[in-house]
């Protein structure tokens, strides 16, 4: 099953949010983008302006380009504001009581198919289970890319893991080598993703 997704909204626009409104507009997206206050909306529209300008600066955007880009991107301290989306990143800090108060604003104005992804990070010890592969990334490095059921009594996350992962303790790993195969990572130039290429 398949579903568009054509406009996408990300609370929080800090470290993590900002950039992922990028990608987003950068990926051809309609973004809504929600802020605790105007002061820090200011902010947030000031990240994506200097992120914009440094790629102009370094000719790997032209200014119509950056015009297109900024221009899909609506930002707001209103959480109402959120109501066409098909998808929204919570990114807000890591404070539980925060995350919680968040989703329940975002289950009183989103659509009841929408997606909510979280970003997290995980603190604290875990028990893990994930699946993954290694494949080369352009330079020949092995890339590791795995989803993760991550958590401790009763509280659980899965998802994608991403790049400063640490490890502690690895218990067991099964390994299956694919043998013949010039699949490879490369990175994607609109989502900044590593994507896996079967030539
Ligand atoms: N920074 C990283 O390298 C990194 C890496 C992986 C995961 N994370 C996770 O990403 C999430 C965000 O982290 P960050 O580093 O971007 O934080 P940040 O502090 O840089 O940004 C958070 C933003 O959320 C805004 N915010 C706070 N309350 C809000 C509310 N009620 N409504 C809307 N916006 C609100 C803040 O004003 C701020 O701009 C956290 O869960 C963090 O653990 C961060």
């Amino acid at each position: 099953m398949s579903r568009e997704i054509s406009t996408v909204g990300v609370v929080g626009l800090g470290t993590m949010g900002a950039g992922i409104v990028e990608v987003f507009a950068r990926g051809g997206l309609t973004v809504i983008g929600v802020e605790s206050t105007q002061e820090y909306a200011e902010r947030g529209r000031g990240i994506l302006q200097a992120s914009t300008d440094r790629a102009v600066a370094r000719g790997k955007l032209d200014e119509a380009g950056q015009a297109e880009i900024l221009g899909r991107i609506t930002i707001t301290t209103e959480y109402a504001e959120l109501a066409p989306v098909d998808l929204v990143v919570e990114a807000v800090p890591e404070i539980m009581s925060l995350k919680h108060e968040v989703i329940g604003k975002l289950e009183d104005v989103l659509r009841e198919d929408a997606i909510v992804a979280l970003v997290h990070t995980l603190a604290g010890p875990q028990e893990v289970l994930a699946v993954g592969t290694i494949f080369p990334d352009e330079q020949g490095k092995p890339s590791v890319h795995m989803h993760a059921a991550s958590g401790r009594e009763g509280a659980a996350t899965v998802g994608c893991t991403r790049a400063g992962l640490r490890t502690w303790l690895v218990g067991e790993v099964v390994l299956l080598e694919i043998s013949g195969s010039t699949a490879h990572r490369e990175t994607d130039a609109a989502s900044g993703f590593e994507l896996l290429e079967l030539p």
